[in-house]
């Protein structure tokens, strides 16, 4: 089938090429010329594994070509996949759409015949119908077919997850139109993907839904490391045992420094402030929200506790990505985190294996590096920040013979506490049983904590009436004046 994408960032150029791999004939379509033109030049805007020889063997099959300027919508063209941005507005923080409306009016002017118009990109309830006007309002003569089709996409493992999605959403109501997607889509349903029809309001809601959970259950797992932490706990054997239960599930039960990327901050703001639009009170996405700022906020605190004095010491950073497997930076993470130890005074050296430009554009005060050697020769100490699986294979050994330091702070829990120890580093990960022996005072000013003792704090306690954990807890509080967490 012939086929438009419009929107060559992450999901069109994906979605493009793996629609081509599925025998259609597709034209990735962008207004961003510049972009375009390197990809006719055969060069990629963005990595993504395995992208690049997608495209190259698309473009070589004669399935897969690409269009700037006017929008190549003929005759033979019967759908078109709208991929465009939705970043948060500059006035709020919902979902700014002019760039899917602005594709509406394109499509209007440009189509010939009729069309289904698939919108691809993460967009609020109620865009569909607003589609629907401005195609009915633009080209009165032309009868169009919005349909949602969330995409559900991982930066990292597109391809894959395009070609073995855990499901194909498709929300429309009309019937041609449920035909034509599944004609679409018959290659991977044929091997087993479900294909699921709702109405388009309820596709629209699907994704907004799915992307909050998922994010609701990171900052779920990241105050449970903050527990774990004041509780002697290890949060690795907590996330395993937990994520064995088929009903929670591993996936995106890992601590870390927060969440971050061109999606979770974005779309959880979005999901909020549509809810505000209607007068509902999503009071666990507001947590989950707040918890992950605050996360990263607590993550620069605590590298800078752990290195005792930040200011004028040289720190090797171990990836700056929002993930590994993407050279993508939006919201990542590393950047407040990175942002407060700037403001501590310390000196940074950075390493990404496919993030360096970008960071280079972001952070432009740090020295780059080559190689994850380089970067760790000489620096007083260690920050891992992205999950890339090289930093995993470091020659530990090494590593502390060139470092002038030896704290190794690992904020994705990759290398084991024991092996970095073993090779003389001070190992600092996150909600680890081994307490992270953060050196005292603390260099950064806590908020006032109301002076209590500790009769007084904790009146009702006692042993007979406490569980265990509580225990703990309440007699770290009892001896610190704190809440006993390490961060
Ligand atoms: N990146 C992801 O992992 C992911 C996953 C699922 C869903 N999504 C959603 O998919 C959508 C696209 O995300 P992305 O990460 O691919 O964005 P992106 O910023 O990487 O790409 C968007 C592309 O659209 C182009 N564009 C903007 N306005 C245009 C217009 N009027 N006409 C033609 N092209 C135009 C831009 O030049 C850019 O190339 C967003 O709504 C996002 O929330 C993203």
């Amino acid at each position: 089938m012939r086929i438009v994408v419009i929107g060559t960032g992450y999901v069109g150029l994906v979605t493009g090429a793996c629609l081509a791999e599925l025998g259609h004939d597709i034209t990735c379509y962008d207004t961003d010329a510049g972009k375009i033109a390197r990809l006719q030049r055969g060069e990629m805007p963005i990595f993504e594994p395995g992208l690049e020889e997608l495209v190259k063997s698309e473009v070589a099959a004669g399935r897969l070509s690409f269009a700037s300027g006017a929008l190549p919508l003929d005759r033979r063209v019967r759908a078109v996949f709208v991929a465009v941005g939705t970043p948060p507005s500059a006035i709020d923080h919902s979902a700014d759409l002019s760039a899917v409306h602005a594709v509406a009016e394109a499509i209007g002017r440009a189509a010939v015949r009729p069309l289904a118009v698939i919108v691809k990109s993460t967009v609020p309830v109620g865009t569909g119908e607003a589609v629907e006007r401005i195609l009915r309002d633009v080209r009165p003569g032309i009868a169009f077919d919005v349909v949602s089709n969330p995409e559900f996409l991982r930066e990292g493992s597109a391809l894959a997850d395009f070609r073995a999605p855990d499901r194909i959403v498709v929300g429309t109501s009309a019937k041609p139109a449920r035909r034509l997607l599944a004609d679409i889509y018959r290659p991977l349903t044929e091997r087993g993907a479900p294909l699921v029809f709702t109405e388009r309001a309820s596709a629209e809601m699907i994704k907004y839904a799915a992307n909050a959970f998922l994010a609701a259950k990171i900052a779920f797992i990241n105050e449970i490391a903050d527990l774990c932490e004041a509780a002697d706990a290890d949060v690795e054997e907590v996330s395993l045992g937990m994520g064995l239960d088929r009903r929670i599930g591993a996936a995106f039960l890992r601590p870390g420094p927060g969440y971050g990327g061109s999606c979770f901050p974005k779309d959880t703001e979005a999901l909020l402030a549509a809810a505000q639009g209607h007068g509902v009170q999503l009071r666990l996405v507001e947590s989950t929200v707040a918890a992950n700022e605050g996360r990263k906020r607590a993550m620069g605190r605590r590298v800078i506790r752990a290195l005792g004095e930040a200011h004028g010491r040289t720190i090797a950073v171990l990836g700056v990505t929002f993930k590994a497997g993407t050279d993508d930076m939006r919201q990542a993470p590393s950047l407040p985190i990175l942002a407060a130890l700037r403001a501590a005074g310390a000196r940074l050296r950075i390493f990404d294996p496919e993030g360096m430009a970008h960071a280079r554009s972001l952070l432009p005060e740090a020295d780059y590096t080559r190689s994850a050697y380089e970067c760790l020769d000489g620096a007083d100490a260690a920050l891992l920040l992205t999950d890339w699986p090289e930093f995993a294979a470091l020659d530990l050994a090494r590593v502390k013979a060139s470092m002038r330091g030896d704290v190794f702070v690992d904020l994705r829990n990759m290398l084991s506490p024991e092996r970095l120890r073993a090779a003389g580093l001070r190992a600092f990960g996150i909600g680890r049983r081994e307490k992270l022996a953060m050196p005292a005072p603390l260099p950064v000013p806590l908020p006032p904590v109301p002076a209590v003792r500790p009769s007084e704090a904790m009146p009702a306690l006692s042993p007979a009436d406490l569980p265990p954990l509580e225990l703990v807890a309440a007699a770290k509080a009892a001896k610190t004046g704190l809440n006993g967490h390490a961060t």
